[in-house]
């Protein structure tokens, strides 16, 4: 267990803070899964759904477990463990330090991709890459995904090895910045399409027609995965909290800039979409390969299209580093933490484990194509497992944490040192009953509708 007495590192105040969590929270979750979900759950209905959840659910989830971190000064299993040493604590601190390492390796897949649109940018292969095929020639050959899936987990393992975070943040107050200008560029650009104003008004007018329990199923797993909740990341970045630090204003801008860029992105891509292909119900289900055939049909029709495509990728490519920058740095802090393993052997294992899970995600296109998980492809099943299986437990558990083992009374003095904790009353209700009860119901539904595909 850990008795590690060595004091902890902290952020240097508010915006250091911020700029961890939002540096943690924006990434390829925001640009690359959010619009995919959005086009094929109904468009506008799923921007409410999510907007509901994030202010509400996520607000909740988000609360608990950085004031768990910070009153604690622990990372998940710690953090649980601090509470009573039942079987149950520990299961409870484990799911949620498990979950990031099982993200990591697909997630820096995904990121190895962007890696090779951005190479493709900087060679000028403007016109292959918008060509059509290009995408799926690329993932179906398992020498090239395979090369660029090490490149961006090299990449990642190479910062956490020399500890150059710092290094990282402070080149990410420039990129944030430049991502955020960009995309507003590129979606002004997009929405002003001929046939583009349908896919604007698909992603921002609701319409009931579209809505479905899978919209619900959909839209909390993202946001989950959006937030960085229930994976014990906001656990640990609490643990590094100064006491000062306001967390419900935090938390407040963390939502506001997560879900701010993830609509960018959005109107960056549904539009295109739109644009493109005249809404055409099969193109707006194209999942995970969305951004990557869309974007560069948008780029080989600008002017500058080869260098803002260069420059795009650039910084969806920095924004999914610094998010698995985080997601590998909690795993490897769960070894050092709870196993009390070295630094060195901690990223080792780390190492291994995206290496052999991230290998059979990326060859699951190609190579092991004929390998079909509850009727998915590899990449996927990991996605669904931990973002519609493995997250609500772990929230459940995070919510059961709070209520009967920490009690709210205490979360509210954590908070209540540096916050007016004006959304309590809200809080209170929602960590008590919806929360648990909700996230119940979608871990039942999101196994039932897999046992519905089994049984096709
Ligand atoms: N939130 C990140 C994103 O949107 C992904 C992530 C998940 C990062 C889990 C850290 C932990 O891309």
């Amino acid at each position: 267990m850990n008795d590690n007495q060595k004091a902890r590192g902290s952020f240097s105040g508010h915006v250091g803070y911020i700029l961890a969590a939002a540096g943690s929270a924006v990434g390829l979750g925001n640009i690359w899964r959010f619009p995919y979900l959005a086009a094929k759950y109904g468009g506008g209905i799923f921007l409410l759904v999510y907007i509901i959840l994030a202010l509400t659910f996520g607000y909740t989830m988000m609360m608990s477990e950085t004031a768990l971190g910070r009153m604690t000064g622990k990372s998940p299993v710690g953090a649980f463990s601090a509470f009573g040493s039942s079987g149950l604590h520990r299961a409870g601190g484990w799911i949620n330090a498990v979950i990031p390492m099982l993200i990591l390796p697909y997630y820096s897949v995904i990121g190895g991709w962007v890696a090779k649109y951005l190479f493709e940018y900087v060679r000028g292969n403007t016109a292959g890459a918008a060509s059509d095929g290009f995408f799926t020639s690329f993932i179906t050959s398992p020498g090239q995904a395979e090369g660029w899936f090490l490149v961006f987990a090299a990449l990642t393992l190479v910062v956490i090895v020399l500890g150059v975070e710092n290094g990282v943040e402070r080149v990410s107050r420039i990129m944030m910045p430049g991502l955020v200008l960009l995309s507003m560029m590129v979606a002004v650009y997009s929405m002003t399409r001929p046939g583009a104003l349908a896919g604007v008004r698909y992603f921002f007018i609701p319409d009931l027609s579209h809505f479905s329990w899978m919209t619900v199923v959909a839209a909390l797993g993202q946001m989950f995965y959006s937030l960085s909740i229930a994976m014990g990341i906001l656990i640990t970045y609490g643990s590094y909290m100064k006491k000062n630090v306001d967390i419900e204003n935090a938390m407040h801008s963390v939502i506001f800039f997560d879900s701010g860029i993830a609509v960018l992105a959005g109107l960056m891509i549904i539009p295109a979409v739109f644009a493109f292909s005249g809404g055409d119900p099969a193109a707006l289900q194209a999942g995970p390969s969305l951004m990557f055939i869309t974007m560069p049909k948008v780029f080989a029709e600008m002017g500058a299209g080869k260098l803002v495509g260069l420059i795009f990728f650039l910084l969806v490519l920095f924004a999914a580093l610094t998010s698995s920058i985080s997601l590998a740095e909690t795993s490897a802090s769960t070894f050092e933490d709870e196993l009390g393993w070295s630094r060195g052997r901690a990223t080792a294992v780390v190492a291994v484990i995206v290496a052999v899970l991230g290998s059979l995600s990326s060859l699951g296109f190609s190579s092991l194509s004929g390998v079909q998980l509850l009727g998915m492809d590899i990449l996927d099943f990991f996605d669904f497992l931990t973002n519609s299986v493995m997250m609500p437990i772990a929230a459940f558990a995070v919510c059961i944490l709070v209520v009967f083992s920490v009690g709210l009374s205490r979360i509210s003095e954590e908070v209540r040192q540096s916050s007016k904790f004006r959304f309590e009353g809200m809080y209170r209700v929602v960590v008590r009953t919806i929360a648990p009860i909700f996230v119940l119901i979608i871990l039942l539904s999101s196994i039932a509708s897999v046992l519905g595909v089994l049984s096709l």
